[in-house]
């Protein structure tokens, strides 16, 4: 593997990892504040993060070692609202900047597994965008968003609410595929 792919997947494995734990704090803290649905999304979404780090890692394994490896994340336990607004903001970076620069650099390269594991990510980190907001608005008019099941693809981490589809949009996996949380 190219050493700019290689360098940009440790990076997002870093991100991912940590956005993993992350979310799975600030579900905790939502969850004592009285918003269950915002603390099952923050964990539906982890999960999400999780399949997308494990993507990255499958992408890297014939790079072995130990690295020293700079990714970017959000620090701060503050109210749920200043959390989601964390998040949001950690989404958009991925969506508009990280993922797409990544994209880029390894379709330069010919990494097709770089490309895959990253473009697998940016597809979902925008619902989560989307997601996040929708919850930071109900929590900042003081109530508890309304949301239904969220559904996780288990192969490529796309984050749907409702019924789980028949085959992943993104990546064709069968419905048997999705985690529900609800
Ligand atoms: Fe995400
Ligand atoms: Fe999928």
């Amino acid at each position: 593997m190219h050493e700019m792919t290689a360098a940009n997947l440790r990076s997002a494995f870093g991100g991912e990892s940590m956005a993993h734990m992350r979310y799975k704090v600030w579900g905790a803290k939502a969850g004592a504040e009285g918003y269950p649905n915002v603390a099952r999304l923050f964990v539906a979404i982890a999960s999400a993060e999780q399949v997308h780090a494990t993507g990255h890692f499958k992408a890297m394994k014939d790079v072995g070692g130990a690295f020293l490896v700079a990714a970017g994340g959000g620090f701060g336990l503050t109210a749920t609202s200043e959390n989601l607004a964390g998040a949001i903001q950690g989404e958009n970076f991925e969506v508009a900047e990280m993922y797409p620069s990544y994209i880029a650099v390894a379709e330069d390269q010919d990494e097709k597994a770089a490309v895959r594991s990253c473009r697998y990510a940016l597809e979902a980190e925008k619902l989560h965008a989307a997601l996040y907001t929708r919850a930071k608005e109900a929590v900042d008019a003081g109530k508890d968003v309304e949301l239904a099941a969220v559904q996780v693809c288990s192969v490529c981490g796309h984050t749907v609410e409702g019924d789980a589809p028949d085959a992943c949009p993104i990546c064709a996996a069968v419905k048997a595929k999705f985690t529900a949380f609800e």
